[in-house]
């Protein structure tokens, strides 16, 4: 193979990688179907919002209260974001920090898919239950 073809060939093959990257990057965090059945771990994360009442501050339906909007925040937030914040808090804008409990800890990532769902409109407002009670996580 000459140079120049080796150099081709490497660039289409870094292409192709780099295509394939993207797309893994933009598949959603959760599963959902008919709105309201998700996959365990974004129902874990739906259990953590209720049982650490985000709501409170955040609003039912993650409009907004005291604290922001995370239907609008999840749009910008990055995955690595959300979970500082959530951890650490603001304590002096008035989030609180959730690193000290078991359940934000075991559940974080969940929690993320859940809001993201949320964000991007796939998730309804209110309760969730399993995917699994159709058999549908048995499919994959
Ligand atoms: C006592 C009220 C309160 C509670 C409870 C609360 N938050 Fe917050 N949260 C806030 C406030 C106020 C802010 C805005 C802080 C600021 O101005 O930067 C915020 C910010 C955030 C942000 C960052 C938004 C952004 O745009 O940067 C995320 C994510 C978040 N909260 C998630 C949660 C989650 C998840 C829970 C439950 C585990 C929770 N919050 C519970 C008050 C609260």
């Amino acid at each position: 193979m000459s140079k120049r073809a080796f150099a081709l060939s490497f660039i289409v093959a870094a292409t192709a990688l780099a295509a394939s990257q993207g797309i893994a990057g933009e598949s959603p965090p959760y599963e959902v179907v008919d709105g309201h059945k998700v996959d365990e771990k974004t129902l874990g994360g739906w259990r953590t919002w209720r049982a650490l009442a985000c709501e409170r501050c955040h609003g039912a339906e993650q409009e907004g209260l005291v604290g922001p909007s995370l239907v609008e925040s999840l749009k910008a937030l990055s995955k690595q974001d959300f979970e500082q914040v959530v951890l650490n808090g603001r304590p002096e804008k008035g989030m609180p920090n959730f690193s000290a409990s078991k359940m934000v800890n075991d559940n974080l990532t969940g929690l993320y898919a859940y809001l993201k769902g949320r964000s991007d409109g796939a998730i309804q407002p209110g309760h969730l239950e399993s995917m699994s009670k159709d058999g549908l996580a048995a499919k994959k």
